[in-house]
């Protein structure tokens, strides 16, 4: 009988109990043995709650259970988080997380530190939800120099660009919906603003890497400033507005960034809508390969942190798969990225435009009061030299 405890039943961990209870027969199948929540840990109690008998206040009730080997940290943030991730993996006990936060501030001193002590540090839930793309990359896409990863890795600006798109409705109404949905956060930044991409996309290029990529290292830039008439000239041209989080390991370097960018509809990215993530991975050898599925959500990541306890269980401390040095991964200057933009100018600066930008292609949607066009392949640096010659009301990334 392998005894677990779960930190934090909060949506992920009472989703994680959840898992355990309606799947418990196939998990322990796998797993090869009966896998029961001992403890949960959490400042609040539950009354009426079936698993109430459960919930302690103090860690170290768990830390001290020579019982327990598996704990799902599924508190998010970095404190009490990572003392209490490091303590657990200090005792010998493996831990396995969905807490993107913590990954990507401390993911290699966990690796490490789970490495001397017999134990195992797994985080498949702290990337794309329920889809498995972090054992992907450690465990099926072994063959391969993975060279790119393009993601839509936040489920939240999906939705709202999804919204934006179908309904030609504005950023601010749509993320007021979201918000009353419950599908936004009361406060959204992390979301809007491509923080939480950044720091999934960081996590993915370290794995890719294997050293360590840092997401304050990574240019970020969210969806707040993407409008209805952008959507409006994005249709004109069959292509979609997507946030994308992308690395790619070129000839000139490894560049990592986050952003909007626009995608023709024949992408396989431009089909993942709502708050469905979608994951493009290219390998040297494969060549392309895409994982799709529920990047957020109480059942699909508890659905991810549950995996991570079979293999935990059934691996009893073995070294699992994973290679994340402390290394740092050097990120080149996105300034020397080539990739053409779609702009727009007030139409008294179409003389101007068309003087600075050589070859461009006019795009028509049919507003009067403005001259749209799609930039050559330039670098980002020559684009910034020229687009401060220029009034640009607008400009948005081309991928692909
Ligand atoms: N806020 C995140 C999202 C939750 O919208 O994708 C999952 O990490």
């Amino acid at each position: 009988m392998a005894k677990i405890a779960v930190l934090g039943y909060g949506t992920v961990g009472s989703g994680v109990v959840e898992v355990i209870e309606t799947n418990n027969a196939p998990i322990s199948v796998r797993a090869g043995e009966a896998v029961e929540v001992k403890y949960i840990l959490d400042l609040r109690d539950f009354p009426g709650d079936p698993y109430e008998s459960k919930v302690v206040h103090d860690i170290n009730i768990i830390l001290e259970d020579p019982e327990i080997s598996v704990i799902c940290e599924t508190m998010g943030g970095n404190e009490p988080a990572f003392t209490f991730s490091k303590k657990a993996l200090e005792a010998g006990k493996s831990v396995c997380t969905s807490n993107k936060e913590l990954v990507a501030n401390h993911g290699p001193e966990l690796l490490e530190i789970a490495k001397a002590n017999h134990a195992n540090y797994l985080f498949e839930a702290s990337v794309g939800g329920g889809i498995p793309i972090i054992r992907t990359i450690n465990e099926c896409l072994t063959a391969e120099k993975i060279d790119a990863i393009t993601g839509i890795l936040n489920g939240t600006t999906n939705y709202i660009l999804t919204k934006m798109d179908k309904e030609g409705a504005d950023f601010g109404s749509v993320l007021k919906k979201a918000q009353e949905l419950g599908y936004a956060e009361r406060n959204p930044e992390a979301d809007v603003e491509g923080y939480d991409a950044c720091r999934k996309i960081a996590i993915l290029s370290s794995l890719m890497s294997g050293k360590y990529v840092k997401f304050e290292n990574i240019y970020t830039e969210g969806i707040t400033k993407i409008t209805a008439r952008d959507f409006a000239y994005a249709k004109v041209m069959k292509q979609g507005i997507k946030l994308l989080a992308m690395s790619k390991d070129t000839e000139d370097g490894f560049f990592a960034m986050v952003a909007p960018f626009m995608i023709p509809d024949t992408h396989p990215l431009y089909t993942v809508n709502d708050v469905f993530n979608g994951v493009y991975v290219h390998g040297n050898m494969l060549d392309d390969s895409m994982y799709y599925g529920r990047g957020a959500g109480k059942l699909p990541t508890a659905s991810a942190v549950v995996g991570d306890v079979v293999d935990l269980v059934r691996a009893k401390g073995e070294p699992l798969p994973c290679i994340w040095s402390s290394e740092l991964q050097e990120l080149t200057d996105i300034a020397e990225t080539h990739k053409r933009f779609f702009v727009r100018v007030s139409v008294a600066d179409k003389a101007a435009a068309e003087k600075e930008f050589a070859n461009l292609e006019a795009v028509d949607a049919g507003f009067a009061d403005e001259f749209a066009f799609v930039t050559e392949v330039m670098t980002e640096k020559d684009f910034a030299a020229k687009a401060e010659k220029v009034n640009v009301l607008s400009r948005i990334r081309m991928e692909g």
